[in-house]
């Protein structure tokens, strides 16, 4: 590998919404590589609260101030994103043990799929390991107050969409 080159990493997922575990692995991410390509998947099987273009605006809006973060979207096999921004390396949370199963069974059929992929891994902060977006995305469908989970533009974001919905 040549001693200038960029390293880069893709730390996609759904982030419906983005949470303040997710904030975490991102900003120890960007303390540890050059780049972090945050990419929001295209999903259209499953149900969301934001659409792609809301949640990725509004994960530009609290990283705007971190010039390592990027913020993309994806549709299609991650691996096949990932050769078309010439970056290896995917990065993932692990909460608890109960992820384990399906990040083992996601990074090995990566790097099945294409063997340059290497998935790494950060271990979410305690504070954040009872975080989900679903269990969020059900707080505030329900009425709930989701402001210790999700940081304030996700939060203003989702309060909007509510109101029309
Ligand atoms: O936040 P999530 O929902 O756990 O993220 C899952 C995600 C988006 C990373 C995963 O579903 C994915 O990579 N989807 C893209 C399609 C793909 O490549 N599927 C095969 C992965 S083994």
């Amino acid at each position: 590998m040549c001693e200038d080159m960029k390293r880069s990493v893709i730390y996609p997922g759904s982030f419906d919404p983005l949470t303040n575990g997710h904030i975490n692995i991102i900003k120890r991410a960007s303390s540890t590589f050059d780049e972090v390509i945050v990419s929001v998947a295209i999903n259209s099987n499953k149900s969301s609260l934001m659409t792609v273009d809301q949640r990725v605006k509004a994960i530009k809006k609290v990283f705007a101030k971190n010039k390592k973060v990027k913020v993309d979207k994806f549709e299609g096999l991650l691996v096949q994103y990932a050769k078309s921004k010439k970056v290896n390396t995917i990065l993932r949370g692990m909460r608890t043990v109960q992820d384990f199963e399906y990040e083992m069974q996601m990074a090995t059929s990566n790097n099945k799929l294409n063997s340059k992929i290497e998935t790494v891994f950060m271990v979410a902060d305690a504070k954040f390991s009872h975080i989900s977006s679903s269990l969020i995305k059900d707080i505030i469908k329900l009425g709930g107050n989701a402001e210790e989970f999700v940081p304030e533009p996700i939060e203003k974001e989702l309060k909007k969409i509510l109101k029309k919905g």
